[in-house]
């Protein structure tokens, strides 16, 4: 399984962290190329991999961290989105319900990727907490996800897990992923799951 977070700002710069701390091999690439991430990928180690676009958007998983209307532009630099899982990390924050054609975001995202699997998560935590150790307080860092494929769902629960988070899946995007949306019930809760 290969892994790529498109953006290099705050989430994809916090996300690389994790990779890294993780040990789980990761291509970032941004749109100034791979020369203005070459200094975060050597902090980081040899698991981080500074990528142009096209090859980061080859992984089988691909992380969008960027503002949500760059979605539209990352859609069209793929001929075909067949069997890949998306990670939508996005807070739709200058998006109208109109624009989403009354969808939520992940959902509206998903239409422009047709064969992929898109799961929601990373969203919820501001860029900051989302590059700290997820194990904390005698506990691991909850990280909520939401998707309409159950095995995309558990593929991405395992990958929080081996990065160190407490998976909790809340089902399709239009039951219980509405909770992850901008300014939703789940968005900003800093809880902590305790080893049971
Ligand atoms: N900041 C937070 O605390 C936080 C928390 C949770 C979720 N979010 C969400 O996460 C997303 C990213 O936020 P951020 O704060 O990380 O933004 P940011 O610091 O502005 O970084 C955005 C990154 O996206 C890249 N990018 C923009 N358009 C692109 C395109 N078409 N192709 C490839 N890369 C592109 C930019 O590339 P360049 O570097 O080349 O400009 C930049 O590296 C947003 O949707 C935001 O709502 C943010």
């Amino acid at each position: 399984m290969t892994y790529s977070i498109i953006g290099s700002g705050n989430v994809g710069a916090a996300l690389a962290r994790q990779f890294a701390r993780g040990g789980i091999a990761v291509r970032i690439a941004n749109t100034r190329g791979p020369e203005s991430i070459v200094d975060l990928a050597k902090e980081l180690g040899e698991v981080v991999t500074a990528t142009t676009l096209n090859e980061a958007l080859d992984a089988d998983i691909v992380i969008f961290a960027v503002p949500f209307a760059a979605h539209q532009a990352l859609a069209q630099a793929r001929a075909s989105w067949h069997g890949k899982i998306v990670i939508d990390a996005m807070n739709a924050r200058e998006a109208t319900p109109e624009e989403l054609g009354g969808l939520q975001s992940t959902d509206a995202v998903a239409l422009l990727l047709p064969g992929a699997k898109v799961v929601k998560t990373f969203n919820q935590l501001p860029a900051a907490l989302l590059a700290s150790e997820p194990t904390q307080d005698g506990g691991r860092r909850a990280m909520f996800v939401a998707g309409n494929d159950e095995g995309a769902n558990i593929a991405i629960a395992a990958l929080l897990e081996s990065l160190g988070f407490a998976p909790i899946i809340l089902g399709k995007i239009a039951e219980g992923g509405s909770l992850l949306r901008y300014r939703g019930p789940l968005v900003l809760q800093k809880l902590i799951k305790q080893s049971s």
